[in-house]
């Protein structure tokens, strides 16, 4: 039976997760881990941009550093200073715990950070902050060596005699260490010598802090990706500077964002030319005079404490498009006791960890059974013959991921016990999740009329979408 489980992660979905351990029961030991001093994970902003890119960046194995600053480190994220959510708060709601009526259907990070601090106010006893998990290996059990993130450590990253590692054992580890931190940053032909010839005129969505950051720059603005960042970079600098910014979009976009005129969309990119600053584009279009490339392609899933079992002939990682070996992209039947947290793109993150903490609470306690190694391998097999071996293997785009849930649902709600349920979804929320193109495009006109944001009541006032009530 397992008695002990650590939890690496003190984001939103990690909070979940012991929230979820612990009211189900039956463990000695819920610990949680957190490399940062408070909770909140990606939502934590912080002016200071990863100043390290690798360009390209096409290794997974590669490790996001700290900033040392004057007030301890700072591990550098892609949420940036004018981030709106792209979810209405109510699907970003944990059972139980209330955005304030108030908020605006889609709100400032601020708001979202606020909101995870309070729902983690409880669990703080349960967590080991500025403590970075720097390896997990199997041995009789998972062997977890962690570390304090200090000057003595280089922020976590050195051994030290004086600040030694912690080293413990644990029947199961629950990693939820977010999925949008290793930028990726595609090899694409004449890229290399683009950044020697022009230093500096490559950037990251992860680098990107403010429009007003690119608002003085020369030249043509180029920016690579069409989902959720690459739209909201372009809106944001459409509006603030007023000028034309391009975007190359080698698919349509799923999810929900702004529009503006002055966004001029251009297909797949064909090559870079340094020698005439020219991007070339596959329908042999050609955008010269370009001051900068900003890459909104996405993350590499990068799980740098497993480097053993990443060596191992049952890895984990590989080229950073998915992770191996995983019973519905979050049990990993190649090495039982570990598990993922809300790895899957287009999903409502919170929701799914909630479900899934309390899905695998009570696998490891005995109550909900998993299919047969071959059955749960099977499964995965015919998923990467649908999906192949890309970054889009996990992806859970809405009603997928609604029928996930109701898996999961399924199986928690067989287990029959007295133990937590999740929250099950309401008329209102089913509406919210089938409109929310709809009302963020609504939310943002109407911000750009009036300078006001929509509450969830002003919206449904507006009788744009039949909650069926
Ligand atoms: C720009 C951006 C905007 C987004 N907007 C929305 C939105 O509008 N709505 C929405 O629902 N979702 C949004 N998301 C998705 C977002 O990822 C989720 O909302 C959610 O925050 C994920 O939580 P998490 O706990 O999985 O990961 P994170 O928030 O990334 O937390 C992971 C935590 O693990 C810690 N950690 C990592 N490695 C270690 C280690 N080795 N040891 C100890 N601790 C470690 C990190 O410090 C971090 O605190 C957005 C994501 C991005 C990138
Ligand atoms: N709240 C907000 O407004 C907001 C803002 C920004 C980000 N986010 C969130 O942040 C997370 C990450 O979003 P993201 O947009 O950064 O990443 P993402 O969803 O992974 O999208 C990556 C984009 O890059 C494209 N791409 C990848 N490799 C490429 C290549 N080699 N050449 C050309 N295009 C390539 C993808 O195209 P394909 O689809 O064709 O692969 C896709 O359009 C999501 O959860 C998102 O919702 C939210």
């Amino acid at each position: 039976m397992c008695k002990s489980v650590c939890v690496i992660g003190g984001g939103a979905c990690g909070l979940a997760t012991v929230r979820a351990f612990l009211e189900e029961g039956g463990f000695e030991k819920v610990v949680g881990f957190e490399q940062r001093p408070s909770f909140g994970g990606i939502w934590n902003y912080n002016e200071l941009a990863d100043q390290n890119l690798s360009i390209p960046s096409v290794d997974p194995l590669a490790v996001v550093n700290p900033i040392k600053t004057e007030n301890g480190y700072v591990w550098p994220n892609a949420v940036y200073d004018a981030l709106e959510t792209n979810t209405p708060y109510p699907l970003m709601e944990f059972r139980d715990y209330k955005f304030p009526e108030s908020t605006p259907l889609f709100p400032h990070r601020s708001v979202v950070l606020d909101y995870i601090s309070r729902y983690g106010e409880d669990l703080r006893q349960h967590y080991r902050f500025n403590t970075r998990i720097v390896e997990v290996r199997r041995g009789q059990k998972w062997i977890v060596r962690s570390r304090t993130v200090c000057d003595a450590t280089a922020g976590g990253f050195k051994e030290s005699d004086s600040v030694p590692d912690t080293v413990e054992e644990y029947d199961a580890v629950m990693v939820a260490t977010g999925v949008y931190d290793l930028p990726l940053i595609p090899e694409l032909k004449g890229l290399r010598q683009w950044h020697e010839k022009f230093p500096n005129t490559i950037l990251h969505s992860k680098t990107f802090r403010s429009p007003r950051e690119l608002a003085g720059l020369e030249g043509n603005i180029l920016v690579i990706g069409n989902s959720a960042s690459g739209i909201d970079i372009c809106y944001q600098f459409a509006r603030y500077t007023g000028r034309n910014i391009y975007k190359s979009a080698r698919s349509a976009s799923r999810v929900p964002g702004g529009t503006s005129d002055l966004v001029i969309e251009m297909p797949d990119i064909s090559h870079l030319d340094p020698e005439t600053a020219s991007v070339f584009f596959v329908d042999g279009r050609r955008l010269e005079n370009v001051g900068c490339i900003i890459f909104a392609t996405g993350f590499l899933r990068s799980l740098p404490f497993f480097a053993e079992i990443n060596r191992s002939e049952k890895p984990l990682i590989t080229d950073g498009s998915r992770i191996h070996g995983l019973y519905r992209h979050c049990w990993s039947y190649e090495h039982p006791g570990l598990a993922f947290i809300a790895i899957s793109r287009y999903v409502l993150p919170f929701h799914v960890a909630e479900i899934q903490g309390i899905w695998l609470a009570k696998i490891l306690q005995g109550k909900i059974f998993l299919p047969s190694f071959a059955e749960m391998a099977s499964q995965e097999r015919q998923l990467l013959g649908l999906r192949g071996n890309l970054p889009a293997f996990h992806d859970l785009l809405y009603p997928d991921d609604i029928e996930y849930m109701d898996l999961l649902m399924k199986d928690i709600r067989m287990a029959s016990d007295n133990g937590p349920l999740p929250k099950e979804w309401t008329e209102l929320e089913i509406a919210l999740r089938k409109n929310t193109k709809l009302l963020k495009a609504r939310c943002l006109q109407h911000f750009e009329r009036t300078g006001q944001h929509l509450t969830l009541r002003e919206a449904l006032s507006l009788n744009i979408i039949d909650t069926g009530q």
